[in-house]
């Protein structure tokens, strides 16, 4: 394969003799045409690497030509051999987007000098624009997968978190199911998360937070799972070994929690009765140690059990009474912060 294909447009002898003889020794295929309206259809059905043009033999009519072709044949580099360096000739030189120059007295080694240098600035040019063109697809495939990856995350965020809700009101139903064999009132569940709710967006949480507390209102006794009938319906006083077995279930509660990723839920169960003077259970944990949600669940807990329905276990007090019991336990079993918004909230609650 040529080196490169050369067209000569001259009737120069020098430059005709030496484009032929020694470009064509180093492997270039050099068509010489003197007239310059036939070089030109040459040019267009054949795409040359190099045009040479001695400027001499090109009259302004053909200059015209020249630059047209140029403008279709816009990757020919053009070399102008001339002597003429007026401003008018390097203008017109330059409009015709010369490449180089080479004087007509020209040494015949700078005239292969010259195309070879002319060939490889084409062939890295075409690299170049070859390189371009593959960087500009590669930023299209870019773009269009980090799209599709946006676009994946987004779905499997929406599919995660419905997934983990419906998961989540499985277990609440599982719960609440627990709740009724603990003789507790249906809705047991449900005030307990409308009173923790009221209380915590009351006291500026996140809404991370204020959902924590809701979803673990719902699964707060979900512990008592593992705990028998006999106990957990049990009419009297329980004994010592029963309550030893009664006080497992939210530390129960959080191990079922942990194993189903539920993990800061799990944390506000296993602290829903702990006390806030250190009385309480699984870990006698006190004051800001415990959880503020769980501190928040608590008083919640504790409020409907005695409202509710339930008790042949506890006897139920009327709201005011009940009221009067937290205020009483704030700072022993409640945080009297919690008391102070529970205060401030519970009569504009049903
Ligand atoms: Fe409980």
């Amino acid at each position: 394969m040529a080196e490169g294909k050369v067209l000569v447009i001259s009737e120069e002898h020098a430059l005709c003799y030496h484009a032929k003889k020694d470009l064509t020794r180093e492997d270039f295929s050099v068509t010489i045409e003197p007239e310059i309206s036939k070089a030109i259809s040459l040019a267009r059905m054949d795409n040359f690497d190099v045009i040479i043009v001695s400027s001499k033999d090109v009259s302004i009519e053909q200059n015209k030509l020249l630059q047209d072709l140029k403008k279709e044949r816009f990757d020919s580099l053009i070399i102008a051999v001339t002597d003429n360096y007026s401003y008018y000739a390097i203008n017109n030189m330059l409009q015709l987007g010369i490449f180089d120059f080479l004087p007509e007295s020209f040494e015949p080694k700078n005239l292969f000098l010259v195309v070879k240098q002319a060939i490889l600035f084409k062939r890295v040019k075409n690299n170049i624009m070859i390189h371009e063109e593959k960087i500009i697809n590669m930023e299209k495939q870019i773009s269009l997968l980090s799209k599709k990856v946006d676009e994946g995350v987004k779905n499997s965020i929406s599919l995660y978190s419905t997934l983990q809700e419906s998961y989540v009101r499985s277990i609440k139903a599982l719960a609440q199911l627990i709740d009724m064999r603990d003789k507790y009132t249906y809705s047991h569940s449900e005030n307990v998360t409308k009173y923790a709710v009221a209380i915590a967006e009351n006291m500026s949480l996140s809404f991370q937070e204020v959902k924590d507390i809701r979803d673990a209102c719902g699964l707060h006794d979900i512990g008592k799972i593992g705990i028998r009938d006999a106990i957990l319906t049990k009419d009297g006083k329980l004994s010592p070994d029963e309550w030893i077995l009664m006080k497992q279930h939210p530390e129960m509660g959080a191990r079922i929690l942990r194993d189903l990723d539920l993990k800061n839920i799990a944390e506000l169960v296993k602290e829903h009765h702990e006390n806030f003077d250190g009385s309480g259970y699984p870990a006698g944990k006190k004051g800001r140690d415990i959880l503020l949600g769980a501190r928040i669940i608590s008083l919640a807990d504790a409020y409907d059990a005695m409202t509710s329905e339930r008790s042949y276990r506890n006897i139920k007090l009327s709201k005011e009474s009940a009221i009067e019991e937290i205020k009483r336990n704030s700072g022993s079993q409640f945080d009297p912060k919690v008391v102070e918004v529970f205060l401030k909230i519970i009569d504009n609650l049903v």
